[in-house]
């Protein structure tokens, strides 16, 4: 009896202590932005429906992350959470999974329906998960179309373009698209509701995430500055005989040192011919004297990313043909950063820095794009057309796998309207600051 009490006390001080920990981070400022987020979303939709489902549980030991598109509208961060934004009457309902105390024993606390959500939200409409239906079938009846997303969400390195593409993992080796969560959602909604039409939820998000906020553009900042500090502390300690993978724990560990969670993208670190190599992420060789290493990689940070890159000479000094090769590259950078502002696009910014490459007789070496957006995925809502508040990178490279030479230079920009600002600045770029750096000066 006495043992029974004891551990009754136990779990219910386990709990109390739980609730005052969770979702420290759905800040005044946050929860702001979600709400101005969503009355955007009301004036888009008239009287529509939008309802869009937040990512699963995880299985295993996989740290879970919030889709993008979700954690845009609400800045919740807890598993299988579902939104409801009712267009008519410009009313949010969210829906929470009801307390599941054995979960919570094991994997901490869980927001729950209930006054802690609402304040914490800012959703005055906080319902059981089990009212879902309900309450869905009610709108939909009801209201005009209804917005739901189409496509499979974006969460953290599940991009929807190829680099990680999760359409890529998930295909089996028959090559047919196993069918994603959100996918298999709109499939039910098309099925239960015959006679409505449908919109893509996902492009009217995706457009909204184009052009960034004041809020958004400070999250950007400070994980450009945190992903630039981890990668100047790297170069600063590279020397010959070292492996990629420990470059690789050493800009995780600073930027973690720093709170940020984890990684944008899987960081590209290749040495000697591995530089060549645009998306190489295997990071197992040991660097050699005389190679070049070309770092690109950048932290993940309160879900926006950096994206960032930097090559340097393992031993810290470039010979005559590696400085060669990156003057070229560099000079191609800074014209392309020259060419970006509010009212160009980012074909004029590629024209910038290809013309430099091309004039040096490098042209067919230089193989990708210059620039892609960067926000909360590192390969962000694209627009070609450039405005104000719109974050892009510029990276033009020089790849010579005969020479084991390959030279990227890639910075993260905000668009002004008279330029832009360098958000990446605080690690080196020149040939002088680079090996000054390394010779323990910079
Ligand atoms: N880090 C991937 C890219 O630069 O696009
Ligand atoms: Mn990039
Ligand atoms: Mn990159």
């Amino acid at each position: 009896m006495v043992t029974s009490i004891y551990r009754f006390v136990v779990v219910a001080l386990i709990f109390c202590s739980f609730a005052t920990t969770v979702h420290a981070e759905l800040d005044d400022a946050l929860r702001e932005e979600c709400a101005g987020r969503r009355a955007l979303v009301f004036e888009a939709i008239g009287d529509a429906v939008l309802v869009i489902r937040g990512e699963p549980h995880n299985e295993g030991y996989e740290q879970f992350y919030q889709g993008n598109d979700f954690y845009y509208l609400t800045g919740l961060e807890t598993p299988a959470a579902d939104l409801i934004l009712d267009g008519k009457n410009d009313v949010a309902h969210l829906f929470l999974e009801p307390r599941n105390r054995q979960r919570e024993a094991w994997e901490g606390a869980q927001l729950a329906p209930g006054e802690e959500a609402i304040a914490l939200t800012g959703i005055a409409d906080v319902h059981s998960k089990r009212e879902f239906l309900a309450v869905l079938d009610i709108a939909a009846r009801s209201l005009g179309k209804i917005f739901v997303p189409f496509e499979q969400s974006e969460a953290r390195t599940r991009i929807a373009d190829g680099m990680e593409s999760a359409r890529g993992d998930l295909r089996g080796d028959s090559g047919a698209a196993v069918v994603s969560y959100q996918e298999a959602f709109h499939k039910f909604l098309k099925e239960r509701y015959t006679e409505k039409s449908f919109e893509n939820a996902t492009t009217l998000l995706r457009n909204m995430r184009v052009t960034k906020s004041e809020y958004e553009l400070e999250k950007l900042r400070e994980v450009a500055r945190i992903s630039a500090d981890a990668l100047r502390k790297t170069i600063a300690l590279t020397k010959p005989g070292m492996w990629e993978y420990q470059l690789q724990a050493a800009l995780t560990g600073a930027w973690m040192w720093q709170g940020a969670r984890t990684w944008g993208y899987h960081p590209i670190i290749g040495s000697g011919y591995n530089s060549t190599v645009l998306h190489y992420i295997k990071n197992d060789r040991q660097i050699a004297d005389g190679d070049l290493v070309l770092i690109d990689a950048a932290a993940w940070n309160d879900y926006y990313v950096s994206d960032i890159t930097r090559t340097y000479p393992a031993n810290g000094k470039f010979t005559d043909r590696q400085k060669e090769i990156y003057d070229i590259v560099l000079e191609a950078q800074k014209q392309g950063i020259s060419a970006v502002r509010a009212g160009t696009n980012m074909m004029a910014v590629h024209l910038a820095a290809q013309r430099v490459i091309s004039a040096a007789g490098y042209g067919r070496y230089f193989t990708h794009g210059t620039s892609h957006h960067v926000g909360m995925a590192v390969h962000d809502p694209n627009s070609n057309a450039l405005r104000e508040g719109m974050v892009i990178t510029v990276e033009p490279g020089i790849y010579l796998p005969d020479e084991s030479i390959g030279v990227r230079i890639e910075d993260v920009v905000i668009v002004t309207d008279g330029g832009c600002e360098v958000i990446s600045s605080g690690v080196p770029k020149s040939v002088d600051e680079i090996e000054a750096l390394m010779a323990g000066g910079g």
